[in-house]
Parts: structure tokens; sequence; C-alpha cells
């Protein structure tokens, strides 16, 4: 599927609310040609088909030509992976992106990924992620919290990794919902270091270079 020069990226949707911000970070990195090693927990299927009204499959190759459908992106950007998938790229230190977002994160994916648990593909390839000391970025949302989310958390921070709240700002007074979800993506956008022009950066505003 891939070569070395092109730009990879593993992203898991779990079962957090949030879908929308899941899809949207898809399509800005289809957009870019990055390619996106997708796995999506059956909790996250759920949520999308709540919240998206998107009925992803659970059959990954079929998962993987409905999105190549819907997203209409060139196919080999595009890998879906299994929970069992142990044989894929995300599963070892010698293959895996150096960069994977979690993107929703639920707190059961959290605790795991907290615990070094790896029973099942996303749990594993965040594990990989952290021993190879590559970038994971966990868009995590429930509310409240309690202290189990708060020290995985801050266990995980302490381990390098990036605790991105799914917590929109409105201070680039936002229009709409798609307005909320873009002001997250473009901050995920950044801290991958890819393009984004979804939301003017602070102080640019107006146009300023
Ligand atoms: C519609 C819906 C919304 C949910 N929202 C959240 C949420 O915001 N945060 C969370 O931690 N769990 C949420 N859950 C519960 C998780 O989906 C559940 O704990 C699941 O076991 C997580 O599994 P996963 O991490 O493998 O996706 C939600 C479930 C559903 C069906």
């Amino acid at each position: 599927m891939s070569d070395k020069t092109t730009r990879q990226i593993t992203l898991a949707f779990t079962g957090a609310s949030g879908a929308p911000y899941g899809w949207r970070l898809l399509q800005c990195l289809l957009a870019q040609q990055v390619q996106v090693h997708l796995l999506i927990s059956s909790a996250a299927r759920v949520v999308f088909a709540t919240e998206h009204d998107i009925k992803l499959s659970a059959a990954p190759d079929k998962c993987q030509a409905q999105l190549v459908e819907m997203l209409q992106c060139p196919p080999h950007l595009l890998k879906v992976y299994g929970k069992d998938d142990w044989f894929s790229p995300v599963a070892s230190g010698s293959a895996a992106p150096s960069q994977m977002v979690v993107c929703p994160c639920s707190t059961g994916s959290l605790a795991a990924i907290a615990n070094g648990a790896s029973e099942n593909l996303i749990e594993r390839a965040a594990d990989v992620v952290l021993k190879e000391r590559g970038q994971l970025i966990l868009v995590v949302r429930e509310s409240p919290l309690n202290a189990i989310h708060l020290e995985h958390m801050l266990k995980l921070a302490r381990l390098g990794v990036t605790i991105m709240p799914a917590a929109p700002g409105f201070y680039h007074q936002p229009k709409g919902i798609e307005d909320l979800v873009d002001f997250m993506v473009a901050r995920l956008l950044d801290h991958l270091e890819l393009e984004q022009q979804l939301v003017p950066r602070w102080g640019y505003q107006g146009g300023a270079s």
C-alpha cells in the first residue's frame, strides 16, 4: 500500500461522542494525500450511526470500499483494518506510522492505552507508537471527568502523549456545528504539522501574513 515518501498516519475512531470530528479529520487527511490506516471500534460504528447517520460495515474490506466510495478518495490512500488484524503494519514498530490520532477517544480506550493493554488493534497500535516514541494524540470526550479519567490522562501526558479534549473554543465566532468541528480539526492538523485553512490563526483573523 505504501512507499516511504508518502506521509502516513494511523487514525482510530472509538466509541466516544464526536464522530463528526473523526470524519472531518479523515476528509482533511485524505485531501492532503496522507495515507490513512484506519481503525474503527465496534462502539465507534454505533456512535457513527447515531451521530452521523453513517452505517460503517463491520467487515474491514467492505468498510474500506464503502469509505473510498463515500469520500471519493484514491483507494491507495485508505486502508481499514479489523480489530484482530495483528499482521497489519500498525501492529508492529517495524512498519507502523510514527503518528497516530484517536479521534474521538472513549474513556475505555483511554484506560486501555494508559495501562498498556493491547487486546485489540487500536490499543496495540497506540502501544506501538508509545514504545517507538512517536506522536500519539488522544481526542478524549467525556463530561464530567472522574479521577480515573484524569489519572489516565496525566499518566499519558507525562509520557509525551498529546491529550486534546474535544472542547472547541468559541473565539472564532462559529456560525454552526461545522465551525466547531473545524476548530478541533484545525488544531489537530496543526499538531500533525499539516496544512490547515479551516480556522484563521490567532492574531491573523484580519488576514495579516
Ligand atoms: C452514542 C454513544 C455515545 C457515547 N459517548 C461516549 C463518550 O462521549 N465518552 C465515552 O468515554 N464513552 C462514550 N460511550 C460509551 C463507549 O462507546 C463505550 O464505553 C465503549 O465500550 C467504548 O469502547 P471503545 O473504546 O472500544 O470504542 C458512548 C456510547 C454510545 C453508544
